[in-house]
This record gives structure tokens, C-alpha cells and sequence, in this order.
């Protein structure tokens, strides 16, 4: 065999053992080790490479041109093995980000306890609104909602109390840096709502008005800054105080259960004539006096009263045609009342492990 002959078959051969190297290459690090073993300057292609110098002009023409293209057929599986590698490392990445949440739903609320992944749920206040919400919808109430930024008009003045009125000071009040001093407010109450109902609809109105408030108090046990308020208003020919209890007691039921119940007592506000404490049985010693209630039997939960005759006239309503009532009362309260909560700042610290148990 001449040597052209020779050097042709021991290339054939070291291209298929090449080939098969740079097949066999897991990984990226593997393949520049076998790029090296098969291409490099000590591989069997360069020593090949080197015996055509022994070859007359012709021969070397021929024979290494077979060299030259064994070359790129090995450059070229190369680069198609890195390929290969790449998408593997891109596809086996993708599945180890993946996030699989339908299997969070299927496990359920209390999975969070067991140490499960877990899905969100609504805050215990928001629960605790929703749940009233339905409940007066389903006595014929609407649902309204009013601006937690207010003019002092809507707070206070319509509402009975004209500047510098000394009821005003049953409200710490944070007014917003906006017009005139003291003129825009962070609604104290829901009541504004009342107002804003009875200026964009006429009578008969049956309407709660869910929403936050804003007082300036320092957070304690009992008290929080920012709290939420449901707001009642029936505004219609024929109301009597008699219709009040009756609305709130028939509420009382619904929200804790046959077994408590309500109560008024006289007290005052601006905007209603006459004017009650809104008190229910302590739900957690059914009235024989516990810690929860401080030993009363009852706790309270806002106020009531009918509709006062000038809140009426501020609107432009008829207070010799139209009587009404309304009530305010903290959903806040209402929540930790009926979970036995002692701290009231619980509903707002957001540790996971209060809010996880609702
Ligand atoms: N707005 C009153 C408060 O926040 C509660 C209230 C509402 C009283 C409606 C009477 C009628 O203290």
C-alpha cells in the first residue's frame, strides 16, 4: 500500500473514533475536553496532518484535501453537539423554575399549617365585611360607598355640626394639607356616606356603607388609627325608633347567632334625634359577664338614632315628610368579637400566623 493509501484509511478511522467522541460529550465542560483530544495540535488529525509532508505535490493535493474536509465534518459535528447540549441545559433549567399552582389550590386552607405551600385568602376584616354586606342585602339594604378624603362639609357640617360645633371634639380629626386649613378631612366616620346618599338619590333609601376611617388616636388593645365602619342608613315615610331595634336585632341574629342579642341605650349624637348606644350580648359568656365584656354582660358596638331633622333640611329633604334612622358600628370590632381576639392590633401587625387561622 502506498503511503497516500495508508494515511487515507488511518484517517477514516480516526474520523469514525472522532466522531463517536464528540457524540459521547455530556456536557458542555466534556465536549471541549474531546474538541481538544480529536481537533488539537497532539490529536491524531495533526499527526495525520503531519505525514502529508512526505507525499509528492500531487498526492499531497489529493490526500489533503481529505484531510482538510474529515476537518470540518468534525468541526461541524462539534458545533452541532454543542447545540444539543445547550438546549438540554435550557430545557432541564425551565423545568426546575417551573411553578406548578394548581397543586397549591388542590391543598387547601389549613394547608399552610402543616407546612404545605399555600394559597391567599381574604383578611379577616375583609371576610368579616363581606359577611355583613350579605346579610343586609339580603334584608333589602344597597351597598354604597363614599371618598376617605372628605370635605368638612360631609363629615361634620351636614351632618349637624357647623365649625367650631363642641361635638366636633368627639372625633380626633387628621386634616389633609389641601385648600383652606382644616377644610378637607380623613372621614372620622362613615357617616358622610348618609349624606352623599341622600344628595344623589331620592327617598325611600335603604342603604350600609362599608369603609375605612381615620382617627388621630395611638394604636392600643381596643383602639387603631385606621379602622373600617358599617355605616346604616333607611330613609323613608313612616320610620319609627321601633324599626331601628328591630333592623339591628334581627342583624345581631344573623352575624353571631340566636342567643345574642341587642340593646340601645340614650346617649347622644349630632346627626340623630333621639340618639342610642348600640350594645350586644358578650358572645363569649352569653351575657354572665366575662374579661371580654369587663364583667357587664355587654359590649358595645357603635351608635344609632333617627335621622336628625337638620341633617334632612342640609340635604334638602322634607323632615316633616321623610323620617329615617341610622347606625354606625366598627367591622374591626365586629371580627374580634366573634373570634375572641384581645389585641385589636393583631388585624394589622401581618404575621402570618395569626392571619393563616382564618
Ligand atoms: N358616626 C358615629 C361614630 O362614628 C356612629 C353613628 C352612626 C351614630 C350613625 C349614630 C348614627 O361614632
Amino acid at each position: 500500500m502506498s503511503e497516500a493509501d495508508a494515511i487515507l484509511v488511518d484517517l477514516q478511522a480516526a474520523e469514525v473514533a472522532a466522531t463517536g467522541a464528540l457524540g459521547a460529550a455530556a456536557s458542555l465542560e466534556d465536549l471541549r475536553v474531546a474538541q481538544g483530544e480529536v481537533l488539537g495540535r497532539r490529536s491524531p488529525l495533526a499527526r495525520i496532518n503531519a505525514r502529508l509532508g512526505a507525499l509528492d505535490a500531487e498526492q499531497r493535493r489529493r490526500v489533503g484535501a481529505e484531510v482538510n474536509a474529515a476537518r470540518q465534518r468534525l468541526e461541524a459535528r462539534a458545533a452541532s453537539r454543542r447545540d444539543e447540549l445547550e438546549a438540554a441545559g435550557r430545557a432541564s433549567r425551565l423545568e426546575a423554575d417551573r411553578l406548578d399552582l394548581t397543586e397549591a389550590a388542590l391543598l387547601g386552607p389549613r394547608a399552610w399549617v402543616a407546612g404545605l405551600p399555600d394559597r391567599g385568602r381574604l383578611h379577616l376584616v375583609t371576610q368579616t365585611r363581606d359577611e355583613l354586606e350579605d346579610i343586609f342585602v339580603g334584608m333589602g339594604f344597597g351597598v354604597a360607598e363614599g371618598p376617605e378624603a372628605e370635605t368638612d362639609w360631609y363629615n361634620f357640617e351636614a351632618l349637624n355640626m357647623p365649625p367650631a360645633h363642641p361635638a366636633r371634639s368627639m372625633w380626633d380629626t387628621l386634616y389633609l394639607d389641601l385648600g383652606e386649613p382644616e377644610s378637607v378631612v380623613l372621614r372620622t366616620h362613615t357617616s358622610p356616606v348618609q349624606i352623599r346618599l341622600m344628595e344623589s338619590q331620592p327617598p325611600p333609601l335603604y342603604a350600609v356603607a362599608p369603609g375605612r376611617v381615620y382617627r388621630k388616636e395611638t394604636p392600643d388593645a381596643r383602639h387603631l388609627a385606621v379602622f373600617h365602619q358599617l355605616e346604616g342608613l333607611v330613609v323613608d315615610e313612616g320610620i319609627g325608633f321601633a324599626d331601628l331595634a328591630g333592623t339591628i336585632e334581627v342583624f345581631t341574629g344573623a352575624f353571631f347567632g340566636q342567643g345574642v342579642h341587642s340593646r340601645l341605650r340614650p346617649s347622644y349624637f349630632p346627626f340623630t334625634e333621639p340618639s342610642a348606644e348600640l350594645d350586644v350580648t358578650c358572645p363569649v359568656c352569653a351575657g354572665s359577664g366575662c374579661r371580654t365584656c369587663s364583667q357587664a354582660g355587654w359590649i358595645e358596638l357603635g351608635g344609632a338614632g333617627m335621622v336628625d331633622p337638620n341633617v334632612f333640611s342640609a340635604v334638602g329633604l322634607d323632615p316633616e315628610r321623610w323620617t329615617g334612622f341610622a347606625f354606625g358600628f366598627g367591622i374591626d370590632r365586629l371580627a374580634m368579637i366573634r373570634v375572641g381576639l384581645g389585641d385589636v392590633r393583631a388585624l394589622t401587625d401581618n404575621d402570618l400566623r395569626f392571619l393563616h387561622q382564618f
